[in-house]
């Protein structure tokens, strides 16, 4: 019954109504009375929006998955609705951003670092919200709303949550972020939102210019496409460690948001909503400066938070932990960082990753020998030995054979050898490491985009196509169940 009726109500207020048709003025005005009695928070969140209710603005949905309307309505009002920002610039923009002009990454790579993070945040925050940024024009990547389907799903139950536009990333495994980790039963999980910068946002208008017809050459080199250089990508990974017992000191005095979540990662499809933390933030950034040889022509970099840094403006809790441009394919010695990490162990002999080891640095077990990659990433890999592989459709697996599981004793047996390293190389910018695909110039969010929106498509047009019968595609799956 309340039900129903709120419905109607929250309908009424917005200046519609459950028939259909857009309430005159003084319909609009009438409810004001019913809504505050029955539920405050709601009432006064769409009352202070006198234009009322915004026919759908993009052609994209902006969302997966929420609560049910009235359940939003009546306890989460106070809480974001995720809206998805694709009015993408339709000429090139004709500045770089200027560290990439003024800074030279390879001398000064944590000042570079630094002013990619504060040029990321600049209008950005405090709700990460492109909408509410006056200073830069910033979007998000359409088509990871949905859960991607068939034998080869990954993640399960993953697609983007309708709070922060949250996207089910990867698991977590036991002790991997520190000694006090244990886990829970189907394990935590990590939960990302990316936003991309106008550059970023100029490509992604060319690729879906059509929004029924994606173009997947905007982001392949071969027919002139790619990110421009300038292109940034800032993703905050948000996590549902810890829990229970767990204890990780640098997750105390943590930034919470309010996420709407599967319970735990692999076993339960039911959604929660719940408090995610903070962990780590990532960024890359298309450097002409970076092409080969000794690089990839992208610099990556990565922030893990630490609560103890107790810094006012909770995003500054993030420290450096280091950046990368080229996977350094010529060191093939075989060396991991076993799970938990209890000192970050820096390589010294690496040319194409530099850590920023410090006192305010929670340890890290970085990478495969070293090599950068994040607390919620496998210490087996590297950023860049993951994303060379971002192709559509996907052909190549993320990591090598004998990556996962991670966090072992011992590296994998695997470590070195010709083919593992084939995933250590520097595929240059725009350049797929399988030539048979396109490449999404290493954006797995473009790969995962176009996944599900050609999935979709062939359900709606009841058919297949015989291209889908020449490659046999691979899951852009992270990892495995323990
Ligand atoms: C095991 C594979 C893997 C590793 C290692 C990895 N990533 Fe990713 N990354 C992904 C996948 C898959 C996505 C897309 C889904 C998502 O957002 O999580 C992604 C998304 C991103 C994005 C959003 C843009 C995009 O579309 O790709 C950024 C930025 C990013 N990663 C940076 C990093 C950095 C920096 C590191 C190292 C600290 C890193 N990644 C390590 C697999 C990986």
């Amino acid at each position: 019954m309340t039900q129903k009726w709120n419905a109607a109500a929250a309908l009424a207020a917005m200046g519609l109504s459950l028939t259909g048709g857009v309430a005159s003025a003084q319909q609009k005005l009438a409810p004001k009375k019913q809504l505050t009695a029955q539920a405050p928070a709601a009432a006064e969140a769409l009352l202070r929006t006198p234009e009322g209710y915004k026919l759908k603005e993009t052609p994209f949905p902006d969302f997966g998955y929420m609560v049910s309307t009235q359940d939003y309505l009546n306890k989460y009002s106070d809480q974001p609705i995720f809206r998805l920002k694709t009015d993408f610039p339709t000429v090139k923009p004709k500045k770089q951003p200027d560290f990439v002009q003024k800074i030279d990454f390879r001398k000064n790579p944590k000042e570079y670092l630094l002013a990619v993070r504060d040029y990321s945040f600049d209008g950005n925050l405090p709700d990460w919200d492109p909408f509410k940024n006056t200073k830069r024009g910033w979007y998000h990547i359409p088509w990871l709303h949905p859960s991607t389907e068939g034998p080869n799903a990954y993640p399960p139950n993953g697609g983007t949550e309708g709070f922060h536009g949250l996207i089910k990333e990867a698991p977590l495994s036991p002790l991997q972020l520190g000694p006090g980790q244990k886990g829970k039963d189907g394990g935590y999980s990590v939960y990302a939102i990316t936003l991309v910068n106008d550059m970023a946002g100029y490509t992604l208008g060319r690729m879906w210019a059509d929004p029924n017809n994606p173009d997947p050459r905007a982001t392949d080199r071969r027919y002139g496409g790619g990110f421009p250089p300038g292109t940034v990508f800032a993703k905050l990974l948000f996590t549902d460690a810890p829990q229970g017992d767990d204890q990780l000191p640098f997750m105390q005095n943590p930034l919470q948001w309010t996420a709407y979540i599967t319970e735990n990662f692999w076993k339960s499809s039911k959604r929660i909503v719940t408090k995610v933390n903070l962990l780590q933030m990532d960024i890359a950034v298309r450097d002409t400066r970076a092409d080969g040889p000794g690089g990839t022509g992208w610099v990556f970099g990565t922030f893990a938070y630490n609560g103890q840094v107790n810094n006012p403006n909770k995003f500054l809790n993030l420290v450096p932990v280091g950046m990368m441009w080229g996977n350094d394919p010529d060191n093939k010695v075989n060396t991991t960082n076993p799970f938990p990490p209890t000192e970050t162990k820096v390589n010294p002999d690496l040319k194409e990753t530099v850590i920023f080891p410090s006192k305010e640095l929670p340890p890290q077990h970085l990478g495969w020998n070293g090599r950068l990659n994040g607390p919620a990433d496998l210490n087996t890999t590297s950023c860049l030995s993951c994303h060379n592989a971002a192709q559509y459709p996907a052909v190549s697996s993320l990591v090598p054979d004998g990556a996962v599981p991670d966090g072992g004793p011992k590296p994998p047996p695997q470590g070195g050898t010709a083919e593992w390293m084939k995933w250590f190389q520097n595929v240059p910018a725009g350049t797929s490491m399988d030539q048979r695909v396109y490449s999404t110039d290493f954006s797995f969010q473009v790969a995962i985009a176009l996944t599900n929106f050609f999935t979709v498509k062939g359900k709606e047009l009841q058919g297949n196509w015989a291209s889908d019968y020449q490659l046999a595609p691979v899951p852009i799956t992270r990892g495995f169940p323990d």
